[in-house]
This record gives structure tokens, C-alpha cells and sequence, in this order.
């Protein structure tokens, strides 16, 4: 399975050229690597090494590779990173992008989901710390919580009106405490930290048990069943296709200021998962639906709204998200096609 398009990693390429120099002779150390994001970065910094005088070394953690794999400039490790991890490596960039993201799979696994956050982003700042290396963080929207009605579209500076009990807290605390780790090693010994706040993200190489929307949607079309709805449908969410998503956060590990947490993914159009039924309609006239109670294995107390508010990405980082929704769920369709078993 290839896990992405080669015209979106052209695409990538092609809208961040300024930042190639800015990479140029760095030395990366990334957790998470084998991940739905991670892989996108890992292939990115493959590919402007050819075009670079000065290549990218990358050294990345994730406990899913079978075995150690030595590339050119590139290093992909077995590694659990919950566990402590010290490298006497020089580092430049320290990213953590190691998670349980998907609801179903933080659900099953509540202490492994705390563990590799707030685990993980110890090891990762201690490192940053004693190579004076940039810190780049990968915390979620979900750190809002549910966000009331005034609160969105949800700017950097909402405080967030989450629950530290119940079976999404495992996953929103957790994240919230790496980013209060951040903040400390910013503020008390000085290490550049940036916060990257998702929102949302879809496109080619979600697996297809990932068991979030999309893949979940996208499956059942290709199997010509009936999507499941889980509860009414009425709750709303924007959804940023990968490539908009890859360029905001290489323009954050670039171009992100000191100490600042960032927004990253696409503010229109807001949607009801009903809405986004009737926009799948336009890739498959034949799709049927039907509600259903929340599964047992998925956290029904889901936040209502979710909708970042892009304007300090737009100042900071000249970040524009512009891949319309119909776009990109058709370029995830037809990878699906060829990738998705049905
Ligand atoms: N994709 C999104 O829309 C989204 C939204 C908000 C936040 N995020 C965050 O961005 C990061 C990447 O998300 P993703 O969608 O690529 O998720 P993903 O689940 O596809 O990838 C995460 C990777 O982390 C690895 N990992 C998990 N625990 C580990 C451990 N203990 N040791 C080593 N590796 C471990 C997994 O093997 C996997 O390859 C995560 O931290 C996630 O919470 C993603």
C-alpha cells in the first residue's frame, strides 16, 4: 500500500519550496513517524533532500515498524517511546508526533493513550533541552473540549471546557498536561516549544480500521453498505484535507514563534455529519444511511462543535488552507479504491 498520492506530495513540495533552506543541514528526531501524519513528514524530508545541498537527518521512534531500517539520511527505529529514551545524538528539531488518535483504539487503551503523550513529550523536551533544539508538539483540538456557542470558531486563547473524568479524558488530558510540559520548559528553561493543535485531519493513508469518519465512510461505500450514523448526526466538525494540513505544520516547525501554540486545519465549511452525507452523495448517488446508537467501543460524549479559528496561522505562518471538502474526500475515494479491502 502506498499511503499517500504522489500528486499531493507534489503539491506539498511544490507550496513550500521557501522552506526547504530553512531545513537544510538539520537534525531531526521525530516520534510517530509510522503514523497517518508521521509518514507524510518522513516521505517530505525524503524528497527535499534530493533537491538539497545540505540533507535532512532524520531519526525517527515508532513502536509499529517490524524492524530497524537505515536509509540514506534516514533512520526509522523500533521504539516504544512511553518508555524513557535518551539519545546523546545532536538534534536540532524535536518533534513528538506519537499518539493514539483515534477514539476507538484511546477507548480501548486509556493508559497506553496517557502514557506515550505524557511519556513521550518528557523524553522529547529533555532532549530538546540539552541540545537547545526546537520542541514541536503535536496536542489536538480536542484540548477545547466542547466549546460554547461564542467560542466558535475557537481562537488559541480559549481555555477549553473539558471533562478530567469520563472515557474521552484520557486522550484531552493528557494531551492539555503535554501542553502545560511545554509550556514550563518554555518559560522555565527556555527551550522553543510550538504547539500544533489539529483539527480534524482526512485523506489518503488513514487505514481503514483507523475507525475514525472517513475511513469508517469511505469503507462502507466501497462496500456498498449502509453508513452508520452514530446518534443523531447533528453534531459539527470542519475536516482538513492532509496536504493543507502538511504545509501548516512545516510552517509551524519553521516558521512557528517561541512559546506559541497554533491552530492547524481548515475553518470552512463547519458540517453536520448529515451534511457530509449529502456531500458524499455527490462520489456515490446511491449511498444509504442509517442512525444508530453509539457502539460501546466509541465515546459517545462527543464535543458538538469543532471549528478552528485560523487567524494567528494566517498572521504567523501565512497559512491557507484551500482544498475544498468535495476535493478532498474524491481524492481520498479513489486512493481508497485501490488501497481499502471491500
Ligand atoms: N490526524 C488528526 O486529525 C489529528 C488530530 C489531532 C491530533 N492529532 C495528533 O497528531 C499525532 C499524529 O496523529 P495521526 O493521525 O498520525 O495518528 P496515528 O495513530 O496514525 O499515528 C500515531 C503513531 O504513533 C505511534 N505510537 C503510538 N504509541 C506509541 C508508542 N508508545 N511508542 C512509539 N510509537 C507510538 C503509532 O504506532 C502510530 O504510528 C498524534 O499525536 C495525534 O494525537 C492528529
Amino acid at each position: 500500500m502506498k499511503p499517500f498520492l504522489e500528486k499531493d506530495i507534489n503539491e506539498i513540495l511544490k507550496n513550500t519550496k521557501n522552506l526547504y533552506k530553512l531545513f537544510a543541514g538539520k537534525n531531526i528526531l521525530m516520534t510517530g513517524g509510522n503514523g497517518f501524519l508521521g509518514k507524510y513528514l518522513v516521505e517530505y524530508f525524503k524528497r527535499i533532500n534530493k533537491e538539497i545541498n545540505k540533507p535532512v537527518k532524520l531519526t525517527v521512534y515508532d513502536f509499529t515498524y517490524k524492524k530497524n531500517q537505515f536509509e540514506k539520511h534516514i533512520q526509522l527505529i523500533k521504539k516504544d517511546v512511553s518508555k524513557p529514551f535518551y539519545t546523546k545524538k545532536k538534534y536540532d528539531i524535536v518533534i513528538h508526533a506519537a499518539g493514539i488518535a483515534s477514539p476507538f483504539y484511546y477507548r480501548k487503551k486509556p493508559l497506553e493513550t496517557i502514557e506515550v503523550t505524557i511519556a513521550g513529550i518528557k523524553n522529547c523536551l529533555k532532549i530538546a533541552k540539552n541540545n537547545n533544539a526546537k520542541l514541536i508538539y503535536f496536542s489536538t483540538s480536542e484540548i477545547y473540549g466542547d466549546p460554547s456557542k461564542n467560542n466558535v470558531p475557537t481562537n488559541e486563547t480559549y481555555k477549553g471546557n473539558v471533562s478530567s473524568m469520563g472515557p474521552r479524558a484520557c486522550y484531552d488530558e493528557s494531551k492539555r498536561l503535554g501542553e502545560t510540559l511545554c509550556w514550563v520548559y518554555s518559560n522555565y528553561f527556555n527551550v522553543h516549544t510550538n504547539i500544533i493543535r489539529p483539527f480534524n485531519v482526512y485523506g489518503p493513508g488513514m487505514k481503514q480500521k483507523d475507525y475514525r469518519i472517513f475511513p469508517n465512510f469511505i469503507s462502507s461505500l466501497l462496500k456498498k453498505r449502509k453508513l452508520n450514523v452514530y446518534g443523531v448526526g447533528s453534531q459539527t466538525r470542519t475536516y482538513c484535507y492532509i496536504t493543507d494540513a502538511i504545509e501548516g505544520f512545516l510552517k509551524v516547525i519553521c516558521l512557528g514563534r517561541s512559546g506559541e501554540a497554533y491552530n492547524i486545519g481548515n475553518n470552512k465549511p463547519e458540517v453536520s455529519i448529515i451534511e457530509v452525507i449529502k456531500i458524499l452523495k455527490k462520489i456515490d448517488k446511491n449511498l444509504k444511511y442509517k442512525k444508530i446508537n453509539y457502539p460501546k467501543a466509541y465515546p459517545s460524549d462527543e464535543p458538538q462543535r469543532r471549528c478552528p479559528d485560523l487567524s494567528k496561522a494566517k498572521k504567523h505562518l501565512n497559512y491557507n488552507p484551500n482544498i475544498q471538502l468535495l476535493d478532498g474526500l474524491n481524492f481520498f475515494y479513489d486512493w481508497a479504491k485501490n488501497n481499502y479491502k471491500y
